[in-house]
């Protein structure tokens, strides 16, 4: 499975106007999707909850990476903020938010801003470079 980003740094327009935006961007991978209601998107939620305030509690500027569930329905999250300050959680879950209507049932994901990032994607043993290079700030 090749690992297939769209252009970095192409903010979506119609999100960027939206009560969420800072400055940011999201990339939405094109390899994979999951179905509404399944397992993986419960899996999805579950992660949603728990990493914003893991990342605000990590030191700044270090990446936080979680799994949750079992694969075939193991997402993954990759985040981190620049500061630990009180806005750090709340970018991490904002982000999630702006990923599920930018990017819907999407796998993979990429999203940027000045104060956090977050990736998602379908954890993987054979994929260890799934979160390399790409789009790095
Ligand atoms: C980013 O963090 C700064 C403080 O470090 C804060 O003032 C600003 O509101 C934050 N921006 C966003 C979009 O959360
Ligand atoms: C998902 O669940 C919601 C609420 O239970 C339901 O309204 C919706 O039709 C379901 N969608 C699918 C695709 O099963």
């Amino acid at each position: 499975m090749k690992n297939s980003w769209l252009l970095c740094l192409a903010p979506l327009l119609l999100l960027a106007a939206s009560p969420l935006a800072g400055a940011w961007s999201l990339s939405c991978g094109s390899d994979g999707s999951y179905a509404a209601n399944s397992t993986y998107e419960a899996n999805l939620r579950h992660l949603a909850v728990v990493v914003p305030a893991e990342t605000a509690s990590s030191s700044p500027g270090s990446y936080v990476d979680r799994s949750n569930g079992y694969w075939p329905n193991r997402p993954r999250a990759v985040s981190r903020c620049r500061s630990s300050d009180g806005d750090c959680a709340t970018c991490v879950a904002d982000a999630f938010k702006i990923v599920e209507v930018g990017c819907p049932f999407s796998k993979e994901a990429a999203f940027f801003s000045r104060n956090c990032s977050l990736r998602l994607g379908e954890f993987s043993i054979f994929e260890s470079d799934l979160f390399g290079e790409y789009c790095q700030y």
